[in-house]
């Protein structure tokens, strides 16, 4: 059975170099690929490993381009018996994001990993090539399939659907909701907190030819129904409104987006707070919005456009794939 493991890289953090051990200021995707990978093998793993540069930016610029090339290249490996798993080097920025866009559109029967850094390859106490070896481990292990889309930092793997970015700058930056960590990871050493919960699942969406239009607005003190039109005058596929505490906004702005809802854009009720679940309340119904549940206003974008490009746009079939993990 092949052990090989094809590594995407797109830069960020983990390539990134400061030419300081102390500077504070750095630049993402300095280093190649290929120079990784020889890092790797220095420290004795001894796990083949397929170097492939798809980018060497920050991921403040990724988005879909990058995502269709990342998705095509994972899905060739997933279909090749000579390629075990699939590592993708990323800037912690918009991982989480990627992560997302990727676990909705591939098959679960092999691993697939997102990992980054928090801190530049040259900055003294660097995270990166241990994320990568702890990367390594993950991706080789068989019981990462089935999960689908994984992201590893600082010891801890999470699920795709739970990961989030929670810190500007620590090194523990990373948490889960609802689940945090769905297991423990070192170089040498592997604990899962519970069996894979997706084995063998076809995709769940077809990778979409166009990204239907989906704004996010953020809910803030003295919003208006002002601000709705405006974002609707652009003429939006549907909505995520991240909203106060569990998905409330202003009465003024509340009717704004019912009238939208109504004239069939859908929208999304999600929150601006970090954690907890957006549950559907009783005038969801005749408000016609559907409740983002324990999905972040990012992913629930995500989310949105995936189901508008496969032609879902009734409430009830969106609120459907909100409610399923
Ligand atoms: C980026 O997302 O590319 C910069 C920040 C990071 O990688 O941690």
């Amino acid at each position: 059975m092949s052990r090989t493991l094809l590594v995407l890289a797109t830069g960020g953090t983990i390539a990134g170099t400061a030419g300081s051990a102390i500077r504070r200021d750095y630049r993402p995707g300095q280093i190649g690929i290929e120079q990784f990978v020889s890092q790797i093998a220095d420290l004795g793993i001894d796990t083949p490993l397929i170097g492939k540069q798809i980018a060497n930016i920050g991921s403040e610029n990724i988005g879909p381009e990058i995502w269709a090339t990342l998705h095509e290249e994972i899905s060739s490996a997933l279909a090749d018996p000579e390629i075990a798993g699939v590592i993708i080097t990323h800037g912690t920025d918009t991982a989480e994001e990627t992560a997302f866009a990727l676990d909705l559109t591939l098959p679960t029967h092999k691993p697939v990993v997102l990992v980054g850094a928090m801190r530049a390859a040259d900055a003294v106490g660097s995270d990166g090539l241990r994320n990568f070896a702890n990367a390594v481990r993950l991706a080789s292990d068989r019981d990462a399939a089935g999960r689908g889309v994984l992201m590893v930092m600082g010891d801890r793997a999470f699920a795709a659907r739970d990961v989030r970015k929670a810190h500007t700058e620590s090194v523990d930056a990373f948490r889960g909701f609802p689940r945090d960590a769905i297991a423990m990871v070192s170089p040498s050493s592997l604990e899962w907190f519970g069996a894979p919960w997706r084995a063998d699942e076809a995709a769940r969406f077809v990778w979409p030819e166009h990204w239907p239009k989906v704004d996010i607005l953020f809910a803030h003190a003295g919003m208006s129904a002002k601000d709705v039109a405006h974002a609707l005058a652009a003429e939006p596929a549907g909505v995520v409104i991240a909203g106060f505490g569990t998905g409330n906004m202003p009465d003024p702005v509340r009717s704004a987006f019912v009238d939208a809802a109504h004239s069939g854009v859908p929208v999304v009720r999600a929150s601006r707070v970090d954690e907890g679940l957006v549950d559907r309340e009783p005038e969801d119904d005749a408000n016609g919005f559907v409740a983002a549940r324990a999905i972040g206003p990012a992913k629930a974008r995500i989310l949105l456009q995936l189901l508008l490009a496969s032609g879902a746009n009734d409430a009830a079939t969106i609120q459907a794939a909100f409610d399923r993990r």
